[in-house]
């Protein structure tokens, strides 16, 4: 059986992408920073669905990285696949000028130190086992189409999730002779509580023709799109770009 954990699976993309993983079949530890009701609500949507287990830890905590995957395997047994979505916004939008430093650490610390150090962790326990060639593995790293295109009420977010789109294309070289797939996952514009007070704005610029499909999107769309990664089902790929936003940065005139 293929074992996941989902970082960020409390709510939101995460949350959908767990629960897409166990419509597949797999094993997954749902993952926040602390043991509370949402995460407790969010393992039991999961448990519904297959067989899941908290695993309670701040990301940005480099420490407590290995003690959790070694909890989640304890519950679950030998970890195959890791998907880094944890993430968060800016503590303010607004002009690039006025950026403080505290919210460039909070983005530069949570979206792309954190996933770099915990795909680390992960690929240092998978290689150090005997595997099953005929199980797919793989990283899933979210980051943004901000890690593309610049929104520049939110420089420091545009910053961190460019920096974790240049982690996830090291991983797939480091990790492709290992039969590790990596991809990077960058949604557009999806309804969540990160995107709430601004998701009216944006529905609106979609159905416009911001996005070529003119709607905005799902947590679901994005689980579906990592649940097939991580289920192989995208074979002799790795370290690939899936612009997961209704082709809202296709280029056009
Ligand atoms: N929504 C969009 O339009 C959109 C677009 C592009 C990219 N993304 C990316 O997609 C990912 C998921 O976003 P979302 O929209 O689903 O956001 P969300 O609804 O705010 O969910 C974020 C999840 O990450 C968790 N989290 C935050 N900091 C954490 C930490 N230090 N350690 C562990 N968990 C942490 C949150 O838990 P707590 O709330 O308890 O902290 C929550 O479960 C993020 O990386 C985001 O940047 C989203």
């Amino acid at each position: 059986m293929q074992v996941a954990l989902v970082t960020g699976s409390s709510r939101g993309i995460g949350l959908a992408t767990a629960k897409a993983l166990a419509a597949e079949g797999f094993a997954v530890a749902v993952n926040g920073p602390v043991d509370d009701a949402e995460l407790r609500a969010a393992v039991a949507a999961v448990q519904a669905i297959g067989p899941c287990v908290a695993a309670p830890f701040d990301v940005s905590d480099l420490s407590a990285h290995d003690p959790a995957l070694a909890q989640v395997e304890a519950a679950l047994g030998p970890l195959t696949t890791l998907v880094n979505n944890a993430g968060v916004g800016v503590l303010q939008r607004g002009d690039l000028l006025e950026v403080s430093e505290a919210s460039w650490d909070r983005c530069l610390n949570i979206n792309s130190k954190a996933m770099f150090f915990l795909a680390q962790a992960f690929a240092k326990r998978v290689l150090a086992r005997p595997r099953d060639a005929a199980v797919f593995h793989a990283i899933v790293n979210v980051t943004s189409s901000n890690a593309m295109a610049v929104a520049v009420q939110r420089a420091e977010y545009c910053a961190s999730k460019a920096a974790a789109a240049m982690v996830s294309k090291a991983l797939a070289v480091r990790l492709g002779p290992e039969n590790i797939a990596v991809y990077d996952v960058q949604p557009g514009l999806i309804a969540t509580e990160m995107t709430a007070p601004v998701i009216e704005m944006y529905r609106k610029r979609a159905e416009d023709g911001l996005t070529l499909f003119p709607r905005v999107g799902s947590p679901e769309d994005i689980g579906a799109i990592i649940a097939s990664l991580a289920s192989g089902k995208l074979p002799y790929t790795t370290g690939q770009v899936i612009s997961a936003d209704a082709g809202m940065l296709v280029p056009r005139f």
